[in-house]
């Protein structure tokens, strides 16, 4: 192949092997590819001009990164390369913003628009003023901070005021340029946005792996910047289109929005080409309606027209109210609405259990966006719509909800009335709908739909307490097929757990332990493990002091069940209910045979472990409220006192302890936490 040379940034175009370096600094190549391989990216992704192949700009991206490897000191924090996305993370760390990060207030007609102007008028006593009109892109907004000209951070919106830092995510996102000319500190805020070409290519990617759809672009794009796993951010190609530019205090770099915009252009941002100065509200109501009307042929979602006012000290003016600013409006474009037939009703299970009904469609593109699924949400629903299948019915999308059902337009010729299955589709096991509620139930603990909640239940705090058994470890040891009832977890061995991802041999050895501690724990945290609906921490104890032994609760009738203190009708059921299922009785055998706690000795108030102490709580606790710990103390013989005196004998405090805490250190009162108590508590009672 011919070296060639690209006009737009001057670099020969043709790979060059290693051994041709050797007149040429391999730093000065790298430096120049990165050059490169930048201007490509910014014609590619935020100007939308190609100048080069997708095969050229590969191969210039494939010798910078082989260079890279090569020469592993010559990697900058501004590479291109490192937007293929690193090591996986752990978590998202909280960082503040600079000024909070505020939303709109929302005008739903034209006659609202007009309103807000007035106000506007009024506030501004008569002065001048204009516009900036942009489209309110359907995204998640995310601020991004620059230092010495390199990209540095990135903060979701978070609560406005506090973030995650997205940092390594944000940086696979190719229009969010990573070196930029202002070498003074500065901030950007935007909007991360999926397009919808790219997001139907995901869903119908998802749906072949099994795996299920995103409702939309908004929901896909937050599902893939708030991913743990970059690469996975990498491989969703987001966009990122900016609209504020500010200094690091989080103040305003330019005196006029319209002016701010488009050096935000110069810098390398994306900024949406859909941008105009209205002199007056007139032509922004013009400008909505004639967006309104190019909005499906747009590339990504648009939910509205946002108006700003184009003079920052205007805006100073203008001010804020508690959750928004004064100075600007979202003008919000009405759901879209499409006609098609529902060919076919399914049953869906969550997490929970809960059995979701969703219509099957002909397919319909709606705001530019195939739909072909609509949730019925429960059966209550179905009946109000007077739905059956082969009726045609009007779906709607709007913003970030899954498209729903809005009626029925037209009966079809032939109709098939739904009915909620008895069976769960996914396991077989009853359906329960309790008495007063929507949603029918899947009641089988083991379910494999809502088998990961069951087993984070079953492990969380208050219950079994099985530190080190996360989200994540859960996640792996239920998709490779490790535990298929949470009763296999007595069964896992150390070595299974040391080979899964993030986990290692002292990981896997402090679960193990974990696991093996919670044969001990009393029988009403067994109980209230199971996930009986209805059944919390103090039912279960109220349960187990009546019946004293888990089988005898198993097999109980629902008026012997009623027979316990505070335990209705509505609550019986649902444990008759729970044991009926014999999924459910054969996991209780599981536990029996794993040695867990089936027998309650009910603690004694004489004689309990806590007996003749005197204990004082203060402060906020990580898990109990200051009632629960009180309850639980006495609960164990213990007295739970007002005020800290030298009787004390121990203050149990939390999180922002004041002068009680102070107190007992003058005292000498010994001080515990949450987790002291409660070991204080269970040593007697194992
Ligand atoms: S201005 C205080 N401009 O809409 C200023 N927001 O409802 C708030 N959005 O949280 C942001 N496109 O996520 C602004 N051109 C645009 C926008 C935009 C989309 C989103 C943003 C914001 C929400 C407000």
């Amino acid at each position: 192949m011919m070296a060639m040379r690209c006009s737009g940034c001057e670099i020969i175009l043709k790979p060059i092997e290693f051994n041709d370096y050797s007149d040429m600094h391999i730093s000065d190549r790298a430096d120049k590819l990165r050059e490169s391989i930048r201007h490509h990216e910014h014609q590619y992704y935020v100007l939308d001009s190609p100048e080069i192949t997708d095969a050229e700009y590969d191969a210039l991206v494939r010798e910078l990164q082989q260079l890279e490897t090569g020469h592993p000191e010559l990697i900058t924090p501004d590479s291109p390369t490192l937007r293929v996305g690193g090591k996986p993370r752990e978590g998202f760390q909280k960082i503040a913003h600079s000024s909070p990060m505020l939303s709109l207030d929302n005008a739903l007609s034209t006659e609202e628009l007009r309103a807000f102007d007035n106000r506007v008028r009024e506030l501004l006593g008569n002065a001048e003023y204009r516009y900036v009109a942009e489209l309110k892109m359907d995204g998640l907004s995310m601020a991004a901070r620059y230092r010495d000209g390199v990209f540095d951070l990135a903060i979701t919106r978070g609560d406005g005021s506090v973030g995650e830092d997205v940092t390594e995510n944000a940086r696979t996102i190719r229009s969010l340029p990573l070196r930029v000319h202002r070498r003074t500190p500065f901030e950007v805020r935007g909007e991360v946005v999926f397009n919808r070409r790219a997001f139907e290519r995901l869903n119908a990617e998802r749906e072949k792996d099994n795996l299920p759809r995103f409702a939309n672009p908004r929901n896909a794009a937050a599902g893939s910047l708030r991913v743990l796993e970059p690469g996975i951010t990498a491989s969703r190609r987001l966009d990122y289109y900016t609209y504020f530019a500010l200094d690091e205090e989080g103040k305003f770099l330019f005196d006029s929005h319209w002016e701010s915009l488009d050096w935000l252009a110069a810098q390398g941002f994306k900024v949406n080409p859909k941008r105009r100065v209205c002199a007056n509200v007139e032509e922004a109501v013009a400008l909505c309606a004639e967006w309104e009307a190019e909005r499906e042929s747009l590339p990504y979602e648009i939910d509205g027209v946002v108006l700003k006012i184009d003079s920052i000290p205007q805006q100073r003016q203008l001010g804020f109210t508690a959750r928004a600013p004064r100075w600007a409006i979202a003008f919000k474009y009405a759901a879209q609405q499409r006609e098609t037939t529902v060919v076919d009703i399914s049953v869906g299970v969550g997490r929970t259990g809960a059995l979701t009904p969703v219509a099957h469609l002909e397919p319909v593109v709606v705001g530019g966006v195939t739909v072909s699924r609509a949730t019925l949400h429960n059966e209550d629903e179905i009946g109000r719509l007077g739905l059956e299948i082969g009726d045609t019915v009007l779906i709607e999308r709007s913003g970030d909800v899954i498209p729903k059902v809005v009626r029925v337009t037209k009966q079809g010729e032939t109709r098939t009335p739904f009915h909620m299955p008895h069976e769960c589709p996914v396991c077989g096991g009853h359906i329960v709908r309790e008495e007063g509620e929507a949603a029918s139930r899947c009641i089988n603990a083991n379910c494999p739909a809502r088998l990961k909640e069951s087993i984070g239940h079953f492990a969380s705090r208050g219950v079994l307490n099985i530190d080190g058994l996360g989200d994540v470890l859960i996640e792996q040891l239920v998709d490779k097929g490790l535990v298929k009832s949470v009763a296999d977890l007595y069964y896992l061995k150390e070595a299974q757990l040391a080979d899964l991802d993030r986990m290692g041999p002292k990981s896997a050895a402090n679960v193990i332990r974990n696991i093996d501690r919670s044969r001990t724990l009393p029988m009403p945290r067994v109980l209230g493990a199971l996930g009986i609906r209805f059944v919390g921490e103090r039912t279960a104890e109220l349960l187990a002091d009546h019946f004293e032994d888990l089988d005898r609760i198993a097999s109980a009738t629902v008026d012997e069940l009623q027979q316990a203190q505070e335990v209705g009708p509505k609550v019986a059921e649902s444990i008759h209910a729970f044991f009926e299922e014999d999924h459910n009785r054969q996991l209780l055998a599981r536990l029996r045979a794993a040695g867990l706690q089936f027998k309650h000795n009910a603690p004694k108030r004489e004689g309990g472990t806590l007996q003749g102490m005197t204990f004082v709580v203060t402060g906020t606790l990580p898990n109990l409220t200051r009632e629960d710990a009180k309850a639980k103390i006495e609960a164990a013989g213990g007295k739970v006192a007002a005020a800290v005196s030298r009787k004390t004998n121990y203050l149990l405090a939390g999180e922002d302890a004041g002068s009680k805490l102070k107190k007992a250190q003058e005292l000498g009162v010994a001080v515990i936490d949450e987790a002291g108590l409660l070991e204080m508590i269970e040593k007697g009672t194992r």
